[in-house]
C-alpha cells in the first residue's frame, strides 16, 4: 500500500512560496519522487535512547501492554532518487494515549503509562524497510487555543545524507486542520505525512504505510 500521490513541482513550490516563514518546506526532485516535508523536532526529543526494540507497546519485564489502540506502521526510507536507504537510523518518539510524553519537560498533567516505551530507535533493512508497533497517541494542549492533533515524530539519519525530521499524522482526525504545523504544509503535500489504516496485519492489527524520502542536500534549519 502506498500513501503517496504525485505532486507537481510547480504546485508544490508555489505552495511553499505562499507559506514563507513556515517551519517546514518540501520540494520535488523528480516527478515520481517527492521529498518528505520537514517538520520541527519539538521540545520532547528523548533525553536518552537505550531502546532498539521495534515494539513500543510493551516494556521489557512488564506483562501488560500500553493503553490505546495498537497499530503497526511500516514503510521505506528512500533517497532523492527513490533508491532504498539501507541501514538508516530512525528515531521515533510520541505521546502516550493520554497525550503525555515520557519527557521531564512535558508540562501536560496527563498520566504517564508505565507500559508504553514512548520512543524507539530502528535501523532500516537491506531494502530500506522499517517496521514499528505502537499506539495512536493522544492529542495534547500547547496553549489555550491550540491542541496538537495525534502525531508521531520521526528523525531519519540516512547513512549517505543529512538527517531530516518530520511528524506523521492520522487521516480523518478533526484536529489536523486546526493545527498550525500541519496546515503549514502545502495542501498538495499533506498526504506525504498523513497515513490511514486501510490494511491489517495477519494478526488483525491496523497497519499504516509511511515512506520517507530524504534529500541529499543540506538540511533545512529546524
Ligand atoms: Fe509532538
Amino acid at each position: 500500500m502506498s500513501i503517496r500521490k504525485p505532486v507537481s513541482r510547480r504546485k508544490l513550490l508555489g505552495g511553499v512560496a505562499a507559506s514563507a516563514g513556515a517551519l517546514m518546506a518540501a520540494k520535488t526532485v523528480s516527478a515520481a519522487c517527492t521529498i518528505t516535508p520537514y517538520q520541527v523536532n519539538g521540545p520532547f526529543f528523548p533525553m536518552a535512547i537505550n531502546d532498539y526494540d521495534w515494539d513500543m507497546t510493551q516494556v521489557p519485564g512488564r506483562r501488560d501492554r500500553a493503553e490505546g489502540q495498537i497499530v503497526e506502521i511500516t514503510g521505506r526510507i528512500l533517497n532523492a532518487n527513490c533508491e532504498p536507504e539501507k541501514g538508516a537510523l530512525i528515531d521515533i518518539w510520541q505521546a502516550n494515549a493520554a497525550g503525555r510524553y515520557l519527557h521531564p519537560r512535558d508540562p501536560n498533567p496527563a498520566a504517564l503509562d508505565p507500559n508504553f516505551e514512548g520512543y524507539a530507535r530502528l535501523y532500516t533493512a537491506e531494502d530500506g524497510v522499517y517496521r514499528l508497533r505502537t499506539i495512536i497517541p493522544g492529542a495534547y494542549p500547547v496553549g489555550p487555543d491550540w491542541i496538537r492533533p495525534p502525531h508521531i515524530h520521526f528523525k531519519v539519519h540516512p547513512a549517505t545524507a543529512p538527517s531530516i525530521t518530520t511528524q506523521m499524522y492520522f487521516a480523518g482526525n478533526e484536529l489536523n486542520e486546526k493545527d498550525g504545523l500541519y496546515m503549514s504544509v502545502p495542501e498538495e503535500a499533506r498526504s506525504l505525512i498523513t497515513i490511514d489504516f486501510s490494511n491489517k496485519t495477519a494478526d488483525g492489527i491496523p497497519q499504516g504505510a509511511f515512506d520517507l524520502h530524504v534529500d541529499v542536500g543540506p538540511p533545512l534549519p529546524i
